[in-house]
């Protein structure tokens, strides 16, 4: 049987019955070539909510790109550690987009010790960079305590994560 909604599609059927714009739940379909995402729309996005993760998942790329930052001063590769900025940038912008309960103790982090490491990396010079990086991971440090989180504790790599060398 045709769907009440599909038939409001049709403008003339529209006005007949005076109907209203289509509700997003009423769209049913499968997205994806193996159809994993089931159910109406709105279904679909909570799923696809739920496979971006939340802050942990944040946490996890923004702990990696941190890593990587700090090689790359080490070897002085400075297009790869404004890289990694950029990169952590994007990334806490859009975790805190899904998880806005963490903003207001990112406030200090985002506007103040990510511009300041940039300006660090900037100088193209390991002592500067090395003293930035120290005030940055002050920075992801002071987030944790205040968002209850002290025991995980930043301190800079001491083995190197990914084949990236220069
Ligand atoms: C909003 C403030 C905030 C800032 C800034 C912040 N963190 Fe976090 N971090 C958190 C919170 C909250 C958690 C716990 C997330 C959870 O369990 O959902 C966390 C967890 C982590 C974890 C553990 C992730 C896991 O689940 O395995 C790592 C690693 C981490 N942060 C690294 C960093 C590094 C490195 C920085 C700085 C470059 C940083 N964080 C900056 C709030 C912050």
């Amino acid at each position: 049987m045709t769907p009440f909604y599909t038939l409001c599609s049709l403008s003339f059927v529209a006005v007949l019955f005076g109907c209203g714009p289509t509700p997003v739940t009423d769209t049913y379909s499968e997205v994806g070539t193996d159809g994993w995402l089931k159910g109406n729309r709105e279904e679909q996005l909570e799923e696809v909510a739920h496979q971006l993760g939340g802050f942990s998942r944040t946490m996890v790329e923004v702990g990696y790109r941190y890593s990587e930052l700090y090689w790359a001063g080490e070897d002085e590769n400075w297009k790869y550690a404004e890289h990694q900025l950029v990169h952590i940038i994007e990334a806490m912008e859009d975790g805190l987009k899904r998880r806005p309960v963490r903003a207001a103790s990112a406030v200090e982090f985002m506007e103040k010790t990510l511009p300041e490491m940039k300006k660090a990396i900037a100088v193209e010079d390991k002592d500067s960079f090395l003293a930035g990086y120290k005030t940055f991971t002050a920075g992801c440090n002071a987030c944790h305590a205040k968002e209850g989180e002290k025991f995980i504790v930043i301190q800079h790599p001491l083995a190197r994560l990914s084949p990236v060398r220069f």
